[in-house]
């Protein structure tokens, strides 16, 4: 019943985010938030949706192969990048070049995991674990610095929040995924 309800409230929060991204698109609605911010946590809900489903049809998740796991949040972590660097005040310059970097970090390992052959996984996977742990540190100064106001920015302690919080998913899901290669592996 819980799982029915989620997918109707899913249902209607992902209709109503596809129309904020039309009216955004043709001009009709203004909003400071970025196009690609509401395409972002769009995909978000879709994947929870696909999720709840699965829940639905199976009774139970089934951790989803690593490499599409990569694809989809590599891609929502460069965003994050991304996203911060824009909302971040001009003059925190070194800041904007670190989430730059991040940016561009994750933007290999997209083109990385796009052409990866099963054997390379593993590294992969590694790398991506590496970069993530540096990654979830940027993002736990970050929001400190944001509720502690020694950074200045126009980014919501809210919206620090959900980054760090989705680093952390992300954390766990490569450690597992790495638990069960490493059994695969050896
Ligand atoms: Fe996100």
């Amino acid at each position: 019943m819980l799982n029915r309800q989620m997918l109707n409230s899913l249902n209607g929060l992902i209709a109503f985010k596809e129309t904020v991204l039309k009216e955004v698109q043709e001009c009709r609605l203004y909003t400071a938030n970025y196009p690609l911010l509401i395409e972002h946590i769009l995909r978000e809900a879709k994947l929870y949706r696909q999720m709840i489903m699965e829940l639905e049809r199976k009774g139970t998740v089934c951790a989803a192969d690593i490499r599409s796991q990569e694809l989809f949040w590599n891609r929502i972590m460069m965003e994050h990048a991304q996203f911060i660097q824009g909302l971040l005040d001009p003059s925190e310059c070194e800041l904007m070049e670190t989430a730059n970097g991040f940016a561009k970090d994750y933007c290999r390992l997209l083109e990385e995991a796009k052409e990866q052959d099963q054997k390379a996984t593993y590294a992969l996977t590694e790398k991506t674990l590496q970069t993530t742990k540096q990654y979830q540190q940027f993002k736990t100064a970050g929001t400190e610095g944001i509720t502690g106001c020694d950074i200045r920015s126009i980014i919501l302690p809210l919206l620090a929040d959900h980054v760090l919080r989705e680093a952390n998913h992300y954390l766990r899901i490569l450690e597992e995924a790495q638990k069960r290669q490493g059994v695969k592996w050896n």
